[in-house]
């Protein structure tokens, strides 16, 4: 029998306030609104002003996250970042925002799971706090996808789909009682298949380029900007979000109808709407927020839960499942107790 759970006790988010709209973009790519929001389901994202880091988004998001914990940020004993967006190339950014917060000498770990960054970033969470090591661990996702994205006509098949924002967890660490009603991390299940990796990448800067890690001729190539096979990645996220859900299921010994809401990655409308009706998933318990904030990445998931928190649609006691898939292909799924 475990003695520990690991419980979310405090949950934050934050976007930069520059909205930006379809048809502001419009004026820079080769785009329309309607194909926008036909192929995508997104109206508007946000994007920081030149001087905001993403570590900057993530230190609001972890402190409305601690402040909705009711601790101090001098409980947090770990910080796990998962982005793909980095402030810089190294360290990483999760040591900006520890000093940003003034947390001293405490644990502080960077994943690279893009997409699915939060769910392995919650997954390692559970198991140091389930281990009895750990307490209270910070769990942020951010991203600052406007700095990196070609926004000439070039990029308008990425640059449509992603926007900035953070969010945050608190997972604290919690005696086990009931293991049915306890609100709990009940399972998390992790995938990855390298075989694809190259369907969604950044190519350069990367010493597996050749001789430089960077140079004149890959930036003209426009080998910094993200590359996409959207129509692969879309085959491979239906699939793989619905079987990981499905599996995720079995592990925790609740049925898919048991579920109160689905808590998706944020990469497509179209994407959740097809894994809700592969599943018989009824529409009205998907929470999607992807309209108004774009594809923020590891940022998608918490920043949802915060809104759906806010919108009295998550509340305490819940049965919540979420799933993610992205670059690497990376995919995953987690089902909890909220
Ligand atoms: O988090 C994981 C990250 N990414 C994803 O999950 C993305 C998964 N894939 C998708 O969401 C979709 O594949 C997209 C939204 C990226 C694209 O939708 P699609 O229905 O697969 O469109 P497509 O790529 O086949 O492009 C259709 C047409 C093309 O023109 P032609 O060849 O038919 O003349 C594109 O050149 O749409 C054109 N197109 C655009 N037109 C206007 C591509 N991007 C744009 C754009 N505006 N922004």
């Amino acid at each position: 029998m475990m003695k520990y759970r690991s419980e979310i006790t405090g949950v934050g988010s934050f976007v930069p306030p520059k909205v930006v709209t379809n048809f502001d973009l419009e004026k820079l790519l080769d785009t329309t609104d309607e194909w926008i929001q036909q192929r995508s389901g997104i109206v508007e994202r946000h994007w920081v002003e030149d001087s905001v880091s993403n570590s900057d988004l993530a230190l609001e998001a972890s402190l409305r996250a601690i402040a909705s914990a009711g601790i101090e940020k001098s409980a947090i004993d770990m910080i796990i970042y998962a982005t793909l967006s980095p402030d810089h190339e190294f360290p990483g950014t999760g040591c900006f925002l520890q000093a940003k917060l003034g947390i001293p000498e405490i644990a502080v770990l960077d994943i690279r799971q893009q997409c699915t960054g939060f769910i392995y970033a919650l997954s390692i969470a559970d198991k140091f706090i389930l281990s009895g090591s750990h307490r209270n661990i910070l769990i942020v996702g951010s991203e600052v996808h406007s700095k990196g994205m070609d926004k000439s006509p070039n990029g308008r098949n990425v640059t449509v789909l992603f926007g900035d924002g953070a969010g945050a967890v608190i997972l604290s660490r919690k005696d086990l009682v009931d293991p049915i009603k306890d609100s709990r991390i009940m399972t998390t299940q992790l995938f990855a298949d390298g075989s694809l990796a190259k369907e969604l990448w950044i190519p350069a800067p990367g010493v597996g380029l050749g001789k430089d890690r960077v140079n004149h001729q890959m930036l003209e190539e426009g080998l910094q900007y993200p590359q996409m096979n959207g129509k692969t990645v879309f085959v491979h996220a239906t699939k793989r979000m619905s079987e990981c859900l499905t599996s995720a299921c079995k592990e925790a010994s609740v049925n898919l109808q048991d579920i109160d809401l689905f808590l998706f990655h944020q990469a497509n409308l179209r994407i959740n709407t097809k894994v809700a009706e592969m599943l018989s998933i009824p529409d009205e318990r998907v929470f999607n927020t992807i309209q108004k904030y774009g594809n923020t990445t590891a940022a998608t998931i918490p920043l949802g839960m915060d809104d759906a928190i806010k919108a009295g649609v998550l509340k305490k006691g819940m049965l919540v499942a979420s799933a993610a898939f992205g670059s690497g292909f990376t995919w995953a799924s987690a089902i909890f107790r909220y």
